[in-house]
């Protein structure tokens, strides 16, 4: 994995916990909740702290105001769906940095995110606030973000956690997981960012996890995110999103958020006094909150004041954030399809840009992430700034449910704004009129350009997706200026995939522009006309249709439960696992040039530990491969490698992510790549064990371009944890047979009672517990339990307890 600086440390100077001890039990209690909105209640040597929602740019709202309406304007940077395609940590990492600076100057001491829950199905529709479908690309792409904002003194918050992957019933609906796929898919991403980057503190989710609240779950709240990855910061929760408050506390959910009012402090200082909760964890907690507010006292102080706040998009401009927004954005971009190199366009070619959302930008998702962006640009006017030959024609309308809300065409650079239809018929002549301009426009044009793309109430915080098909009116017109046109450019704007399969066939070019944030109308331009070579690549497949989807037959569930039967198959896991087609695989890109690999090399060494505490022993990998650019202009490639273990003795997916490098290449230009893979990312969660193993084997690692675009592979020979899963009676005897210790005795045993084959299916499937039932054996519950002992290590084999498994084994030979 792409190594990283260390994280910057978010601390206080002052010692919270003596500051804490000398407060009363009110003044602790009344810590641990929200004294408004957006800020941290004060007590007698503790600071108030400031928390504003983002996390691609920065939410400041009066502190007692929830809504969006009178929020103090900030760079819209494009959003974790977009950022998380430039697979670029070190940009993310700038971004970061730049968010920090704004919310400094907006004082606003801790920004609420980043948010990494996997996209398990395209239907959340939250996920173009969320990175990947893959764990370990959502891990690094967060890292970076909090690297970034910690590394200029602002906290953050890694939310939320966990498993909030759906936003039907998100306050009460119980995510039911197996341990293994919790571990592997939905908790590893954490796990990274946490052991990686240490968040100042962490958001704990509205949904339950196998039937308890994720605030009141001392498991994860406490046992798994401070036992098992050293988590340091302070675990607050979602708005909103406690219940039994004193459960939560005892727990480790620190702070509630907004607020639970004086209610909550009589509350909990009631517990206290009846002994229903500790004092210790008021303290406790009461000192993370201290902690916390100190610390950010002390970076406002190195910071120096905050700008005056206003509400005047020009106090707040900021052209150099604006100029990284665009630049994010445009290594956002996925070019999903390029047939004859239609793309770049020349500058002198005739251009037909059809569809409202060239000029009404669809930017950002709806809900409390939403930002009130410095300005605005539209990717109309940017490529009419490109080209000499431009025509426009809006095509469909954009009304309530059709896109970009009012708010968000304020400061577009046209202005214009399509008639909202009053009536029906209306509508429908006004429909009819928009749809022949556009096609009378496409005729003549030598390549016309389709802006197609998502409303805004198709995927907003609160709801999920009921489909993931564009407007019926967009593909309608879409077929029309395919008839007349065949030189179609299709450019998406969508927060999440969007059913590609009814047109991918017939248009030679498609753009994935995702929500690209204020300056992602610049950053289209600038990938279609080669300004940018696109680089982006896909953090979701692009499935042929929802129904291939895997959580297809259980997403969001019912009866408040959702059962993640699909297991570790998430995305690419799933569509790999089952071979089955899709339309752009995860990892997906094209660019304007191409590349070549050669030379892959894997060797085994240290890399140093990614997901801090997980499997034993040394051997992490690095794969070398030369990357050259084979054509014609500069590029940048995106090398991904995936790791799986053939013939492993769990069901695994074909391939996994397991590491990915930029590398930017001159047209000829060779450049050997490292792909750092640290052995505990090759670990998998034994449910046996209860903790991280690296089978032994040889794995297979695979590096290319995309996790369908593999282009060269190698084997490489790991060695397994040397852990040994103890015995118990529920043990079946093949197992005893594969054990270190009592292993040789007891195969050596069954080989010698000359059991045929079937026989010894069954008998090696027999819990060892049934031993001293099975008739004839002899093997008394004693020997039983000495046999035990010596294999974990607590006891010594008598040769009359070996002797009585050899009676045993001929006595089944007997029976045979
Ligand atoms: C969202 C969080 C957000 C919080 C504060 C909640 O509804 O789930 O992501 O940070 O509100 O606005």
């Amino acid at each position: 994995m792409t190594k990283k600086p260390p994280a910057a440390t978010f601390s206080a100077a002052t010692e919270p916990a003596t500051i804490v001890r000398n407060l009363t039990l009110e003044q602790k209690a009344r810590l641990l909740s929200g004294a408004s909105f957006w800020t941290t209640a004060e007590a007698p040597g503790v600071p108030s702290a400031y928390l504003a929602d983002g996390p691609h740019g920065v939410r400041r709202l009066d502190a007692d105001v929830g809504d969006i309406e009178g929020a103090v304007p900030a760079t819209c940077f494009p959003p974790a769906v977009a950022l998380g395609s430039t697979f670029d940590v070190g940009l993310v990492e700038r971004v970061g940095e730049a968010v920090a600076a704004e919310a400094q100057r907006r004082g606003v001491d801790v920004v609420l995110g980043p948010g990494i829950n996997i996209k398990r199905s395209p239907l959340c529709g939250r996920n173009f606030e969320y990175v990947a479908e893959d764990p370990l690309l959502a891990g690094e792409i967060g890292a970076a973000l909090v690297t970034g904002i910690q590394g200029k003194g602002v906290a953050t918050s890694l939310k939320h956690f966990a498993a909030n992957n759906q936003e039907t019933e998100r306050m009460r609906v119980s995510a039911d997981i197996d341990e293994r796929t919790l571990r592997e898919i939905y908790l590893r991403g954490f796990q990274r960012v946490v052991t990686k980057a240490q968040p100042a503190t962490l958001m704990s989710s509205y949904n339950r996890i196998n039937g308890t609240y994720t605030g009141e779950d001392r498991r994860i709240t406490t046992d798994i995110l401070r036992g098992e990855w050293g988590f340091k910061g302070l675990v607050m929760s979602d708005w909103g999103a406690v219940h039994n408050r004193i459960a939560g506390i005892r727990a480790g959910l620190d702070l509630e958020m907004p607020g639970g009012g004086e209610g909550r402090v009589k509350e909990i200082v009631a517990a206290v006094k009846s002994g229903t909760l500790d004092l210790a964890d008021v303290d406790r907690s009461a000192t993370r909150v201290a902690t916390l507010a100190l610390a950010a006292q002390g970076a406002r102080g190195a910071a120096g004041p905050p700008a005056e706040p206003g509400h005047d998009a020009e106090t707040w401009h900021d052209d150099a954030h604006h100029v990284l927004a665009r630049e994010a954005a445009g290594r956002a971009i996925v070019l999903l399809k390029n047939d004859g190199g239609l793309l770049p366009l020349a500058p002198q070619t005739r251009l037909a840009v059809i569809g409202e959302l060239a000029r009404t930008p669809r930017y950002q998702g709806a809900g409390s992430s939403q930002i009130v962006p410095t300005r605005l640009d539209d990717a109309l006017a940017a490529i009419q700034d490109s080209a000499t030959d431009v025509v426009f024609a809006p095509g469909y309308e954009l009304g309530a449910a059709g896109g970009a809300g009012a708010g968000d065409r304020a400061g577009s650079a046209s202005g214009r704004r399509p008639a909202k239809a009053a009536a029906a018929d209306a509508a429908a002549a006004l429909a009819a009129a928009l749809a022949a301009d556009a096609v009378a426009a496409a005729r003549d044009a030598g390549v016309v350009l389709f802006f197609a793309g998502l409303p805004q109430s198709a995927e907003a915080e609160g709801r999920d997706r009921e489909h993931i098909e564009l407007p019926a009116s967009q593909l309608a017109l879409l077929d029309r200026v395919l008839e007349v046109n065949p030189r179609v450019v299709v450019v998406l704007s969508n927060g999440s995939v969007v059913r590609l399969s009814g047109f991918a066939d017939r248009v030679p070019a498609i753009v994935e522009g995702w929500l690209l944030g204020q300056a992602g109308g610049g950053a289209v331009a600038d990938v279609l006309f080669g300004r940018v070579n696109p680089s982006g690549r896909l953090t979701e497949t692009i499935p042929l249709r929802i129904e291939d989807t895997p959580a297809w037959t259980s997403f969001p569930g019912t009866g408040l439960h959702v059962t993640y039967g699909e297991g570790i198959f998430v995305g690419y896991r799933w569509y790999d696992a089952r071979d089955m087609a899709v339309q752009f695989p995860f990892g997906h890109g094209l660019s304007y040039t191409t590349f070549a690999y050669s030379g892959l090399a894997v060797s085994t060494g240290s890399v140093g530990s990614a997901d801090g505490k997980g499997s034993t022993g040394g051997g992490d990998l690095t794969a070398t491969v030369t990357v050259t650019n084979t054509g014609g202009v500069a590029g940048r490639e995106v090398v991904q490698c995936y790791v799986s273990l053939p013939g492993s003795t769990v069901p695994r997916a074909p391939r996994a992510l397991a590491a990915f490098a930029i590398v930017d290449l001159a047209p000829g230009e060779s450049r050997q790549v490292e792909l750092a893979v640290a052995r505990d990312d090759l670990a998998y969660w034994d449910v046996r064990a209860d903790r991280w193993l690296v089978e032994g084997g040889a794995y297979r690692v695979e590096v290319g371009a995309s996790s369908r675009d593999l282009r060269a592979t190698a084997e490489v020979a790991v060695p397994p944890d040397s852990v040994v899963v103890p015995l118990t009676g529920q043990s079946s005897l093949g197992e005893a047979m594969v054990h270190p210790v009592i292993g040789p005795t007891v195969t050596g045993m069954l080989q010698a009672a000359g059991l045929s084959d079937d026989v010894m299916v069954m008998t090696r499937a027999m819990p060892l517990e049934r031993l001293p039932y099975q008739p004839g054996s002899g093997v008394t519950h004693k020997q039983l339990k000495q046999l035990l002992d010596v294999a974990n290590g607590t006891g010594g084999l008598t040769t009359r307890t070996a002797n009585k498994l050899l009676t045993l084994t001929a006595r089944l030979r007997r029976r045979r």
